[in-house]
């Protein structure tokens, strides 16, 4: 084997792998914590494909507000050229920014807060089900179908394939799913997609679908191929992560006794809880390209190689929150990236929070203390967005 003396170094050097390494489906927090801890702020792993990772804040935040230099034009480690563009999500300056204008007002909060009422009525429906069992799978039960059924409202899908919506959303976002039935998946979402937005065309609706068909954009319509890659990408944005934050928000809840009161006693100070639980139980770690040689915190990286943001490294940072392991509502300020920082940050982060407040408020009041079921293991997903694969809760019925 021959070896390129003119290859630069990539170094320091720590290995982890954040698709599958095994201590990450025991402890997902837990092994992030540890990386924190035990590597360096910017280092390589060898570990698909090779790339770099950012364990601090400044170096997370200054790749994330830097997209000249850090482009998302490919969402996943290794980077896969095949993959269809989500946009705004895989798009860069200065093409992502009138997409990113042309979406904003239908997820600004004044958007978002006339859909409460039915969101709490999707959120009492679902806790209704099964508050007289006195135990249920959360994920399955709950923590699934509640964001489901919200998105499928919001974008305009026919409630009579929920059932198939959210069959499919299981399976996509399973981890043991092979590429082949993924990308069968795939075309099932965009045959749907497709269908929904042809049937707008010809009769709109009151819904986003029908609104994004008729708007103007740029002095023209949305191509059926933009439609698309914006109604994928909020499936795939909305969908897989407010049951995850409302999973891993619930485990915490579970064992944490004075916290639980608080929000069952106090449900002004909901919000306040799903912030500091979105801080301590951040879940996602998002990938960017590195279009130019250039450092990161003081380390050299080079352009074509990729680097992993784990955006837990915002909110656990010493530097921006003390004894930040602690879950606590007495802070000043509650820092965090969960939502991402600079351009991309969430587009529906006034609908996740709406969607996880209706949540926990609704919950404590028909369902009030509750417990975790003993004896059971839990199980991480790791990747780019992280997830509980199951949570067995347990409570006493009310009579
Ligand atoms: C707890 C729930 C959620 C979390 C933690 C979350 C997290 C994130 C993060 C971290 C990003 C930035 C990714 C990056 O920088 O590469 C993002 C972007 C985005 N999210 Fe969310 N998200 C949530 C819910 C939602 C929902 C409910 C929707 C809409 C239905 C949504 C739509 C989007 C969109 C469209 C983008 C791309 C924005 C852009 O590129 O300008 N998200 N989200």
């Amino acid at each position: 084997m021959s070896i390129d003396a003119s290859a630069p170094v990539r170094e320091p050097v720590h290995e982890f792998d954040y698709l599958s390494e095994p201590a990450l489906a025991e402890d997902l927090h837990g092994t992030y914590w540890k990386l924190k801890e035990s590597a360096p702020p910017v280092f390589w792993t060898h570990a698909n494909g090779g790339h770099w990772v950012v364990t601090s804040a400044d170096a997370a935040i200054e790749v994330l507000r830097h997209p000249d230099r850090f482009s998302s034009k490919f969402l996943s480690i290794p980077p896969n050229p095949n993959q269809p563009r989500m946009i705004p999500e895989s798009l860069d300056p200065p093409e992502h920014r009138p997409y990113r204008q042309l979406l904003r007002p239908y997820f600004e909060s004044k958007a978002i807060e006339p859909l409460e009422p039915r969101i709490r009525e999707w959120a009492e429906r679902l806790i209704d089900a099964v508050a007289a069992e006195g135990r249920c799978e959360f994920v399955d039960a709950l923590g699934s179908r509640f964001p489901v059924s919200v998105f499928m409202e919001m974008f305009g899908f026919p409630l009579d394939q929920f059932d198939f919506f959210r069959a499919t959303v299981v399976e996509y976002f399973n981890a043991q799913v092979n590429e082949q039935r993924r990308m069968e998946l795939t075309m099932q979402i965009l045959g749907a997609l497709t269908q929904l937005i042809e049937a707008r065309r010809a009769e709109p609706q009151d819904d986003l679908v029908s609104t994004l068909v008729h708007t103007d954009f740029e002095g023209r319509k949305l191509t059926q191929d933009e439609l698309i890659s914006i109604g994928f990408l909020m499936f795939l944005a909305g969908l897989d992560t407010v049951v995850n934050a409302l999973a891993f928000g619930m485990r915490h809840l579970a064992e944490d006794e004075a916290l639980r009161t608080r929000m069952i006693e106090e449900p002004a100070r909901i919000p306040a809880i799903v912030e500091e639980l979105m801080r301590r139980y951040t879940f996602v770690s998002t990938p960017r390209y590195i279009t130019q040689d250039t450092e990161i915190a003081g380390t050299r990286v080079y352009a074509g190689d990729s680097v992993l943001v784990p955006l837990h490294m915002v909110g656990w940072d010493e530097k921006l929150t003390k004894c930040p392991a602690e879950v606590r509502l007495d802070r000043p300020h509650c820092r965090h990236a969960a939502f991402g920082s600079g351009i991309h940050t969430c587009l529906g982060i006034h609908l996740a929070r709406l969607e996880m407040t209706v949540f926990y408020e609704t919950w404590a009041r028909k369902i009030g203390h509750f417990r975790m079921t003993e004896g059971q293991m839990l199980h991480f997903r790791g990747g780019s967005v992280q997830a509980l694969e199951a949570l067995h809760l347990e409570w006493e019925p009310q009579t």
